[in-house]
């Protein structure tokens, strides 16, 4: 038998909090899992530096992509198999560029992709690419086939209905993730009725639509993103961690560029420090090693380097005040000298951090970041923008909202109130 149709003699189920079963049965999706590089995300959390603020959240890229996999399963098997307007031959291909769409994460990837100015999609794509074990397997269905599933997870693949079943404005990978992390961070926003917007899918041309009886499923979803992005990826307190996050790696790769000579050396950010990470040493890389370096680096000599990781591993984070580029540069310019002058490096102890979401929006051509639109499908076959059907959606639609704060280190000012009156004021401490 070929590959690519071969099944599991007997299916195997994951226990799931969220889907409550993941079903496989497939031998390929089943060989997939079983790679190196796939159960490397058992290492990454999801949600990075959340776990500091929402104890809870803890888990990890694994869990989430097989929860994206078993979100695209339950639509090509039980939605659209069997439409006219769906080629179940790309049901394969869907599956494993759903499972696969997250592989090239690293650890801690927001703040580490910054620093060493590296993008996780590119890892994605060199590995299910490159010399590596997912490769010989999605090789064994055909040898174009690594090329294509690497074409799906980045948006090139010439069939766009099954690139915006990973990735639209609803997607499978959303829907897991804004049910995942509303779970494990044990908020009540985040949740929204999938079996219900799931059912009304329909594969229509080149795009995913909603059947309109679905509209309220759907815009319950916009709103429930809406949320999270406030109240869980862009927590002030998670960000405080990532800030300090940041600044180790900074001071860290500052420390070697000047020859300093580490008590315990960073082997493993050798390569990272010199821009030229090679994908064997990146699989290397987890949030394993990571914290291993914040713990032995507590004990360096330079005090920067000791404190920030001190802070990250012991919770110690830096505080914050709102914060207005276009109106308090001065205030920050004033600021900067006086930290300065307190003898606290204000590169590393005084930070403006942005952060920006864009809840929904319809098609606006020539953007930097073109979205495509929630479709909704009339009775009469006739298709309608989202927004113009749900008032709900189009209050926030096309509205990007930012906030911007400014991180210090609360317990450093405070410690000698009259030396540092000034800079308390100025804070409003
Ligand atoms: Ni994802």
């Amino acid at each position: 038998m070929e590959y690519s149709a071969e099944k599991l003699n007997e299916e195997k189920v994951f226990k799931d909090p969220v889907h409550r079963y993941i079903h496989v049965q497939d031998r390929v999706i089943w060989d997939l899992v079983g790679t190196k590089e796939f159960q490397r995300l058992r290492r990454v959390k999801q949600l990075g530096t959340t776990y500091l603020t929402f104890h809870g959240a803890e888990h990890s890229r694994f869990n989430h992509s097989l929860g994206v996999y078993e979100i695209v399963r339950r639509i090509v098997d039980n939605v659209f198999d069997g439409r006219p307007e769906w080629n179940q031959e790309e049901r394969l291909l869907s599956l494993c560029a759903a499972l696969l769409h997250d592989l090239g994460h690293g650890p801690f990837s927001h703040s580490f992709e910054k620093v060493f100015d590296l993008d996780h999609e590119n890892f994605t794509r060199a590995i299910i690419l490159g010399d590596t074990e997912v490769n010989q397997v999605l090789s064994r269905i055909s040898a174009d086939f690594p090329k294509k599933v690497a074409e799906v997870i980045a948006k090139t693949y010439g069939n766009k209905l099954v690139v915006s079943l990973i990735s639209s404005q609803i997607d499978a990978d959303r829907m897991d993730y804004l049910q995942r992390d509303a779970y494990f961070t044990g908020v009540s926003y985040g949740h929204f009725d999938m079996e219900r917007i799931l059912r009304v899918m329909r594969p229509k041309e080149d795009q995913v639509v909603f059947k309109h009886s679905g509209m309220h499923a759907v815009e319950d979803y916009i709103m429930s993103r809406y949320q999270m992005y406030w109240q869980i990826y862009f927590h002030p307190v998670t960000r405080s961690a990532e800030v300090i996050l940041t600044k180790i790696l900074h001071r860290a790769k500052h420390l070697h560029e000047q020859g300093y000579s580490f008590k315990h050396m960073p082997l493993h950010f050798y390569s990272l420090f010199k821009g030229s990470v090679t994908l064997e040493d990146y699989l290397k890389l987890d949030e394993g090693i990571f914290l291993y370096y914040f713990q032995m680096w507590e004990e360096e000599e330079d005090p920067i380097l000791k404190d920030l990781c001190s802070r990250f591993i012991n919770r110690n984070l830096f505080k914050y005040v709102e914060f207005d580029p276009a109106k308090e540069y001065k205030k920050l310019a004033r600021l900067s000298v006086l930290f300065e002058k307190a003898g606290i490096d204000p590169e590393y102890y005084l930070v403006v951090d942005s952060s920006s979401d864009l809840p929904y929006d319809f098609y606006r051509p020539g953007e930097e970041e073109e979205r495509l639109p929630i479709h909704l499908l009339r009775k009469n076959g006739e298709l309608r923008e989202l927004s113009r059907e749900s008032e709900i959606v189009d209050a926030i639609s096309g509205k990007r909202r930012t906030d911007h704060k400014l991180y210090y280190p609360a317990d450093l000012i405070l410690k000698d109130r009259k030396e540092h009156e000034e800079i308390i004021k100025l804070l409003e401490l």
